[in-house]
């Protein structure tokens, strides 16, 4: 059997760092660091995100302005706390959790935020800047934190194969650019993939993030890959990854399970980009 790769610790060690940080800021500074958290009603497990972060602010003494708008909210109004919360100087973060209500266009929403408070690396500066490979960008949470797994294997990135299943925005497209930048060779695979399983068999580094219960089996991994499971996929019976964990741990070199695997690694980065928006005032 493979190697399981333990997010909920890497996770608590990453935190605990950024609590040290965070006191560090607040000795200077004379005020915590400050991380404001925005959820519009209407999606149930954004509640259960939402609840994680804040959490993990009170263990990081970092400070949580939480806000929860009504399922009705206008764009206007949400851009409009936005506004405020861009110049509030006891705010260093912010982040609005997606999904959005259909009624709100996203990208204005992220796009309001001011690029130096992106703790969630969405404003499209910040995808630029991780595009063009610039320093000082706020990059996406889930994506920092699958390099750090995959960095705590103590396997090498550079010239694997990496192929990542999915291209959002959130974390597909983003951990493909982090992976090119640690000098891996990157396929982008998506829902119109010819010949998929053929692609994925040739993957030393295999990140799933398709968004679909048990996705990939065990004939799709090459043996002895990372496996890399960025999957949340309730329903009645449970909560599943992207990944078939029982056939393909046996399979792989190593492998994240759900949970306590990427979903803790993208509470802990959202700290620590937090702390790093706050030091570089
Ligand atoms: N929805 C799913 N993942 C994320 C995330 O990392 N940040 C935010 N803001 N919303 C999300």
């Amino acid at each position: 059997m493979g190697k399981l790769i333990d997010g909920k610790a890497l996770a608590a060690k990453i935190k605990s760092a950024v609590a040290e940080r965070a006191e560090d800021f607040e000795r200077k500074c004379g005020r915590k660091v400050g991380l404001a958290v925005i959820r519009v009603e209407g999606d149930p497990a954004s509640e259960i995100y939402v609840r994680n972060k804040i959490r993990a602010c009170e263990m990081c003494n970092v400070r949580s302005f939480a806000y929860v708008l009504k399922a009705e909210t206008t764009e206007l109004e949400l851009i409009s706390l936005v506004g405020k919360l861009n110049n509030d100087s006891c705010v260093d973060g912010i982040l609005v959790q997606l999904p959005l209500p259909e009624h709100i266009d996203e990208r204005k929403v992220l796009a309001a935020i001011s690029p130096e408070k992106d703790a969630d690396g969405f404003h499209v500066v910040n995808a630029g800047k991780l595009f063009l490979g610039e320093k000082g960008a706020s990059v996406a949470c889930t994506p920092l934190g699958i390099i750090e797994l995959i960095r705590s294997t103590d396997e090498s990135i550079e010239g694997k194969h990496a192929v990542v299943i999915g291209r959002s925005n959130i974390v597909g497209k983003p951990i493909a650019m982090l992976l090119l930048e640690n000098n891996a060779t990157v396929t982008v695979c998506h829902s119109r993939t010819r010949g998929l399983k053929d692609i994925t068999r040739t993957a030393d580094i295999l990140v799933a993030a398709v968004g679909k219960k048990q996705f990939v089996t065990a004939d799709m991994v090459k043996p002895g890959a990372i496996v890399i499971d960025v999957g949340m996929n309730r329903d009645d019976t449970g909560l599943y990854g992207d990944v078939d964990f029982d056939a393909v741990k046996n399979v792989a070199g190593y492998i994240t399970p759900v949970p306590g695997g990427v979903g803790p690694m993208t509470v802990a980065m959202l700290l620590k980009n937090t702390v790093d928006g706050a030091a570089h005032e």
